[in-house]
């Protein structure tokens, strides 16, 4: 018989949101009739803005002529869609990137996954807690983890706690990492971090000589201009930092697919020998090797989103978004919440009441008031007593979950 990657057994349960499908699924199949209102996953809601669905026609129809037929592409991504990514979301906010620095994926969650491939098996990782389970769970499968421990952690991990104690800003830590994940605005506390904190962690990072694993997949929900929206607004980024962007959250692709990861020529790591290679022709290669670039059709939606129409449409829905976030928001605190995040991010995080597990809150939400959102534990044990709201309903469900939420207490 095959032996299996047994590091795969060191994984806790299942992945956090088919657990809670799971879940939900017993409830309501249990309760036939009642109205489930899903916050939990940050899954979008609205149609696709009409400019995008037009590029994603006018796509198609090219694909079925002989002079617009498009097989496989550039792994990296078209010239097309690289181009309007380097100028609007780089160079209109002064910063220096290359085309030839963009990688165009089919998703964070694959890109955020995938990276650590390219760094030694022995590399220490550091990520704040709570944090996106996608970085941790792909570093237990690769085998850079112990087992988890009773409190959840797992061994060989550096856990930087993000609690209401310290606003949830990790601390820089003590024993260096090779490689540090940092998620802003985050998921899942909504939290920013502000020019001088991201300063802090660039030098840090220099001083330390790690890589920072910038995720920013949520950077089009900032609303407060001195937020930083890249890790290369910060001098010096470029040589210690790879950066994750999305068009799932910014643009409705969750379903369609699309992403880019951003790797500067000047980042590099080296061998046991003492020899300096670049990140970006490790990636270049594993890219070419285990990818065939995102569909034509796609990346004609991806570059509709740089097109005026486009920009305005999806204002629209960030807008919508943003004001579904306050709603929440304002509800739990008028309801005697504590909460935070919500004002830069679709997220809110709320403490739980009466010293409420975030699974018991969890499944008395569910059970109470047939709101479903997602226990702050499942994204670590610093998340235990913590519960979060997406903002992503529809705004009647939003509306309706807080009417419901406020009638409980
Ligand atoms: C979340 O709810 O945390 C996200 O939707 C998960 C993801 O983007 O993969």
């Amino acid at each position: 018989m095959a032996l299996i990657n047994e590091n795969y057994l060191k994984l806790k349960a299942g992945y956090l949101f088919p657990e809670i499908g799971r879940r939900v699924k017993a409830y309501s199949d249990a309760h036939p009739g009642q109205r489930i209102i899903r916050l939990g996953i940050g899954d979008v809601t609205l149609p696709l803005p009409k400019s995008i669905v037009n590029a994603m026609k006018s796509a198609a129809d090219d694909m079925g002529t002989s002079s617009g037929f498009h097989g496989y592409g550039p792994e990296q991504g078209y010239d097309f869609l690289v181009n309007k990514i380097v100028e609007n979301d780089f160079q209109a906010r002064g910063i220096q990137i290359s085309a030839d620095e963009v990688f165009v994926s089919d998703g964070s969650k694959c890109d955020s996954g995938n990276i650590q491939e390219i760094f030694a098996i022995d590399s220490k990782i550091a990520v704040t807690d709570p944090v996106y389970p996608v970085y941790v769970d792909t570093n237990v499968m690769a085998g850079r983890t112990g087992e988890a421990g009773s409190d959840g952690r797992y061994q060989n991990i550096i856990y930087m706690p993000c609690t209401a104690e310290n606003n949830f800003q990790p601390e820089l830590p003590k024993e260096r990492p090779d490689i540090i994940y940092l998620c802003y605005p985050n998921n899942p506390t909504g939290m920013v971090a502000s020019k001088e904190k991201l300063t802090e962690w660039v030098t840090y990072a220099k001083k330390n000589q790690s890589i920072i694993f910038f995720d920013a997949a949520y950077e089009a929900f900032i609303q407060d201009e001195s937020v930083p929206r890249s890790i290369y607004e910060i001098p010096g980024a470029r040589e210690v930092a790879i950066e994750f962007r999305s068009f799932s959250k910014t643009a409705g692709f969750t379903g369609i697919r699309c992403a880019y990861i951003v790797i500067p020529k000047e980042l590099k790591g080296k061998t046991t020998q003492g020899e300096e290679v670049s990140f970006h022709s490790l990636w270049n290669r594993r890219h070419t090797t285990k990818f065939n670039g995102v569909s034509y059709v796609t990346q004609k939606a991806a570059e509709a989103c740089y097109l005026p129409e486009g920009k305005k449409e999806i204002q629209e829905s960030i807008a919508y978004y943003m004001k579904n976030a306050s709603l929440i928001k304002k509800g739990l605190d008028e309801a005697g919440y504590k909460t935070y995040g919500g004002t830069n991010a679709p997220y809110i995080w709320l403490k739980t009441p009466e010293g409420k597990t975030s699974w018991e809150f969890f499944d008395f939400l569910l059970r109470e008031a047939q709101i479903v959102g997602t226990p702050g534990s499942g994204f670590g044990p610093s998340g235990e007593g913590y519960f979060r709201l997406s903002a992503f309903g529809k705004r009647e469900d939003v509306e309706e979950a807080i009417l419901r939420i406020k009638k409980l207490s």
